[in-house]
């Protein structure tokens, strides 16, 4: 490794193997991930241990979807040789150094954070264990354990950031100057709502993952609602309220493109059903090379499951002398 590479910032993130990548996933936070690889050293890990928080009752798909997960990413440009790609479960230090900040941190610290009240209310009950309050503290140890200063995350984890900053400060203050003070780099959400207009996500039926055939991506975008005020093919539409139109702006269409569909749009030129097969043309060309990198990728899992492998002896290499300067602080 060259000197410049060495002294580049590093990122840490990762995201729970509970489905299958979505392409508002590749356009928001993994998309950044792989941007970000030519400017910072990069760990991007698969949070199995945090999948396990909510999803304990039923484990079955933990490994398999971990393993497509890593598909997705490596097919969309995370490059597993310029970045550590692995999995928590394979590096023992996590659960380790989690524990250890347990002890320093107070209850109400965790039970304030939103997202622990605002789950519990959401998915129930189930939620009300030990393993879900500390889910924090795990994110935290996730990102100390390799001294990482950024963090690029959604919006919805700043809470869980903030927590992280406070932890890190009280243990510096505690027992030394061991943990730098990892800062949230901001993943913008695409705009990208399902095609029924609801929040996109696999669990609806209304997503388009990275593994969909062309088949799939037309079935999907020719049954989006457009504007519905636009009912006969000589209405005139208001391309401002449909879904069709804001999915092309993000999908690599022109200036010049994006003029002509909105003034065919509102000029009652151009028909819903025709600027739709426009917008399935545009989104089966994002897709298809991605898809048929991960379909190349599924054919023998052994490969992923190797770069997982190379990825945890690598992390262990830098997570192993940061546990140990951690309990070297803490006097044990
Ligand atoms: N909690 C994150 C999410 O749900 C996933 C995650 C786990 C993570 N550990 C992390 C993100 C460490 C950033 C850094 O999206």
């Amino acid at each position: 490794m060259s000197t410049a590479t060495a002294t580049r910032p590093r990122v840490l993130s990762g995201m729970r193997p509970t489905g299958q990548l979505h392409i508002g996933h590749l356009l928001g936070a993994l998309g950044n991930w792989v941007r970000m690889q030519d400017d910072y050293e990069c760990i991007y890990m698969v949070a199995d241990l945090h999948a396990l928080t909510t999803g304990y009752e039923d484990v079955r798909g933990i490994h398999a979807n971990g393993i497509e997960m890593v598909a997705d990413w490596v097919a969309a440009g995370v490059d597993p040789e310029r970045s550590i790609i692995f999995r928590q479960s394979d590096v023992p230090q996590h659960a380790e150094l989690a524990q250890l900040l347990g002890m320093i941190t107070p209850l109400s610290w965790l039970e304030r954070v939103p997202t622990y009240k605002g789950q519990i209310d959401e998915l129930g009950e189930h939620l009300l264990t030990y393993g879900f309050l500390g889910y924090p503290l795990l994110q935290t140890a996730d990102v100390i354990l390799y001294k990482a200063t950024r963090v690029p995350v959604g919006q919805d984890q700043l809470p869980h950031l903030e927590l992280s900053r406070e932890v890190v400060r009280r243990f510096n203050h505690l027992y030394g100057p061991v943990f730098p003070e990892p800062e949230a780099i901001i993943s913008e959400a695409p705009l990208l709502l399902g095609m029924d207009g609801r929040k996109m996500s696999k669990s609806y039926g209304n997503a388009i993952t990275l593994a969909s055939s062309d088949e799939e991506i037309d079935k999907q975008v020719m049954s989006m609602v457009t504007d519905p005020q636009r009912i006969k093919k000589d209405d005139p539409g208001n391309p401002e309220v449909c879904n069709v139109f804001s999915w092309q702006k993000l999908m690599g269409a022109s200036d010049a493109e994006i003029t002509e569909i909105f003034e065919g749009c509102t000029s009652a030129t151009l028909g819903c059903v025709a600027d739709k097969r426009d917008l399935a043309e545009r989104v089966k060309a994002l897709i298809r090379p991605i898809r048929e990198r991960r379909e190349q990728l599924m054919v023998d899992p052994n490969n992923l499951e190797a770069i997982l492998d190379e990825g945890a002896e690598r992390a262990r290499a830098i997570a192993g002398p940061v546990m140990a300067e951690a309990i070297a602080a803490m006097g044990l």
